[in-house]
């Protein structure tokens, strides 16, 4: 039983990670910046690092150690993540624990390399993903041979030597949605690895759909300012408790400054998902009647959900949008080109509005025959005013156009 059972979702994404505050006299939450720990005696200390090393949570009021171990402002972010993640509304939340790393591609490195280290080496992957998670798969780096698939062929790949499915939903670029408990399904007994990151635990939870894994790019929506970089898996006790040992022994830990950043902007996410989800919407329908723009990428838009996901599986259709130039390449850059308000940069899920060209940077690793379309530009829409996003994006069209 926890403080935050039978809250809603907004209450919980507040109170997560912090409802031991009032406890401790304090209002904002602890930065703990220590490397190493006093320890207890020997054969005590000896006792908390068996459980450490064997992946466990640290008991309360244990010494921590060593950071790359573990760290109480990290560990906060954690059970937020794993809060939101969890929520079922009006119902037992899930028994799930977060795992915090680095980056988004550390987390999904430590996913990839525990199946390989358990002994199933074959990945089965559903493109487009972004192009680390693609190049890390298709240069094979941490052991992994991979097959890609389309969603619906997924059981006709899995072999005894099959350790992962790997997708995103929604999918970068292009925003596909995927039906998470199909695929669960057809994998069997193989794990499922959601990247949630597109989505946000706001708007999509793939454990409580059958996913072993869903994983962020926390440096997007959960930090939501552009200032943080890290990754999380959240995943039941057990499977957080196999990644645990992975991070320890390679070292790619969050700090704990980046945990408080991330752990602030989770208080504000689903408000921020809310408005930055009902802004894209109207430059998706707004973009969908432009001449100069052949092709409108938004799970909200008309035809984009033919299974009926948005709904079931993800609340709403967020706030990531991409769209083809009828111009070809050169109208896109154009586009990039003459934007005042809308900056071109990689990165997304922020509260500033960014845009970028995928085949040439955030997907320029992967394989030419896979690249996205070579007139699709991507956009994170952020908190600006539509009115004024759409403004811009209407004088940098005719730009291109003219
Ligand atoms: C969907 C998705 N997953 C994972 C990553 C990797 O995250 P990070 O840059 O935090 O390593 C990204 C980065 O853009 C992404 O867009």
């Amino acid at each position: 039983m926890s403080e935050l059972d039978g809250l809603s979702l907004p209450s919980v994404a507040v109170h997560a990670g912090r409802t031991d505050l009032t406890d401790l006299g304090v209002h904002a939450v602890p930065i703990d910046l220590s490397t190493t720990a006093p320890l207890p005696d020997v054969s005590e200390a000896r006792d908390i690092l068996d459980g450490l090393i064997e992946g466990r949570p640290l008991p309360h009021g244990a010494s921590t150690i060593y950071r790359r171990a573990w760290n109480p402002t990290v560990a906060r972010f954690e059970q937020a993540v794993a809060a939101l993640e969890g929520h079922v509304p009006g119902g037992t939340p899930l028994d799930v624990e977060g795992v915090a790393f680095a980056s988004g591609m550390a987390a999904t490195h430590a996913v990839i390399l525990g199946r390989v280290a358990a002994g199933f080496p074959h990945v089965i992957a559903v493109r487009p993903l972004y192009g680390g998670t693609d190049a890390i798969l298709e240069t094979g780096l941490l052991g992994t041979t991979v097959t890609y698939a389309e969603p619906h062929e997924i059981g006709d790949h899995v072999t005894d030597r099959t350790g992962l499915v790997v997708l995103e939903t929604p999918s970068n670029p292009t925003l596909e949605l995927r039906d998470i408990a199909d695929i669960v399904r057809q994998a069997g007994d193989v794990p499922v690895m959601i990247d949630n990151t597109f989505a946000s635990p706001v708007l999509q939870q793939p454990l409580r759909h059958g996913a072993t894994y869903s994983v962020h790019s926390a440096t997007k929506y959960l930090g939501g300012h552009g200032d943080a970089m890290g990754g999380v898996v959240v995943a039941s006790p057990e499977v957080a408790q196999s990644l645990r040992p992975i991070r320890t022994i390679v070292g790619g830990v969050m700090d704990p400054f980046t945990a408080y950043l991330m752990l602030r902007g989770i208080g504000t996410l689903l408000v921020r998902m809310r408005e930055q989800q009902r802004s894209a919407g109207e430059i998706a329908r707004w973009l969908a009647d432009q001449p100069a723009v052949a092709r409108v990428f938004y799970p909200g838009l008309p035809g984009a959900d033919p299974d009926g996901l948005i709904g079931p599986q993800m609340y709403g259709p967020g706030a990531m949008l991409a769209f083809e130039m009828a111009g070809g390449f050169g109208a896109a850059e154009k586009t990039c080109r003459g934007l005042r308000l809308i900056t071109h940069a990689v990165s997304l899920g922020g509260i500033d509005t960014l845009i970028e060209h995928p085949a040439s940077l955030t997907h320029r690793v992967v394989t030419e025959s896979a690249q996205p379309h070579e007139a699709l530009l991507r956009i994170s829409v952020g908190l600006e005013d539509p009115a004024d996003l759409i403004a811009d994006l209407d004088q940098a069209l005719r730009l291109a156009t003219s």
